[in-house]
């Protein structure tokens, strides 16, 4: 029997009205504080009513030296919490549920770049030309009591979730590869150590908000780089995480993996579906896979193959936002989004997140 994609389904206490889920998108629509706007909760609006089951916000930023891009979202004050109600209220009022995705950003960011100011950094990397500064322990130590209030001011704005950003080369992935990992103190060297840092976070995170609310990550479980994270490693340490209290892992790409995946020369592909399918077999929380899924047809051979539990997808709905509606009416072609990628390129000029294909096709 084929699972019925548009049935609810339960992360942990979590109700969830289908297996859709929105990937976190950064939008760029924060203001310079990091504060959300009213094209923000535009945005949020329209994704609520789409009928997505889960949104994952843009990343929000936990500290302010761990800020990626201009115009995210910002988790690290108190200051922040009335904006994200409004993301929270925009979400519900559609009936959908929404989490709140906590990033930092390490040696990863553009942003401390063009403001001058040197990234915090697990290891100094000569071949990164960005200022940077190997972080001390003390550093690292206010690192994580800034994940652990950010996921309690997700749980006080009402989010149904909070996500940790543990890919695409940000700072978590930083810590666990070995290809940007090589401190030689308890944060480094073997797997146990290099893994330190994301089970300290989770266990802060815990005794913050409870055992109840959901905790999610979005998790490189490989590397792509040479002598980057084993499958084998990213397993283990899934199964750690796993046991400090996260309930659901997205898969994506870590250190060198294309976090976009598809582009538009390829053909539809699930790009991280074998990774996905692997670490679905080795653990029992809800496993979400990320990154080329453009049609319900590959989504529904993903569930009922097993490969993951929920389908995840973010260029879609910058395109549609009510993807999913179409597709639970009688509308069922694949997403009109073709990967070009220039929503990305555009937005990272500083104009607002669009698809700029679709406005080059009316012109
Ligand atoms: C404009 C844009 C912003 C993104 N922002 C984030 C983000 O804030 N956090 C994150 O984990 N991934 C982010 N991603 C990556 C997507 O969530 C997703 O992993 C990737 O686009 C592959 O999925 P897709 O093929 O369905 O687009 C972003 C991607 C795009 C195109
Ligand atoms: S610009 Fe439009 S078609 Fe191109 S990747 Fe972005 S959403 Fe998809």
């Amino acid at each position: 029997m084929p699972t019925d994609l548009f049935a609810p389904y339960k992360i942990k206490n979590l109700k969830i009205k289908n297996r859709f889920m929105r990937s976190a998108t950064w939008d760029g629509s924060a203001d310079d504080s990091g504060a959300a706007s009213d094209a923000s909760v535009d945005i949020y609006n329209q994704l609520g009513r789409g009928g997505v089951g889960l949104i994952i916000t843009g990343f929000a930023f936990t500290s302010s030296l761990g800020q990626a891009m201009q115009g995210q979202y910002g988790a690290h004050s108190d200051e922040m919490l009335p904006g994200l109600q409004k993301l929270v209220q925009a979400a519900h009022s559609g009936g959908a549920k929404i989490a709140l995705q906590i990033v930092h950003a390490g040696i990863a960011s553009g942003y401390l770049q063009h403001t001058k100011t040197p990234c915090q950094a697990v290891s100094p990397m000569p071949d990164v030309n960005r200022p940077h500064k190997q972080m001390s322990d003390s550093e690292i130590e206010d690192i994580i009591d800034g994940f652990a209030a950010a996921a309690l001011r997700a749980k006080d704005a009402g989010f149904d979730a909070a996500q940790l950003h543990g890919a695409h080369g940000y700072l978590m992935s930083q810590f666990l590869s070995p290809v940007n990992n090589h401190r030689t103190d308890k944060w480094g060297g073997s797997p146990e150590n290099r893994r330190r840092f994301h089970i300290e976070v989770i266990r802060r995170i815990r005794q913050a908000v409870g055992p109840d609310f959901p905790l999610m990550i979005k998790f490189g479980v490989m590397d792509d780089a040479p002598g980057g994270l084993s499958l084998d490693e990213g397993m283990e340490t899934a199964r750690s995480m796993i046991a400090e209290g996260i309930d659901s892992i997205e898969v994506s790409g870590g250190i060198g993996s294309p976090p976009l995946g598809a582009d538009e020369s390829t053909p539809e592909h699930a790009f991280y579906r074998q990774r996905a399918a692997a670490l679905k077999k080795a653990v029992s929380v809800p496993v979400m896979v990320v990154a080329g899924i453009r049609s319900l047809k590959l989504a529904q051979d993903i569930v009922d193959s097993d490969d993951a539990d929920m389908i995840s997808m973010c260029r879609p709905f910058i395109r549609e936002p009510g993807l999913i509606n179409r597709w639970q009416s009688d509308d069922q072609k694949p997403a009109t989004c073709i990967s070009c990628r220039k929503c990305f390129s555009v937005a990272m000029k500083g104009k607002a997140l669009a698809c700029y294909q679709e406005q080059q096709l009316q012109k």
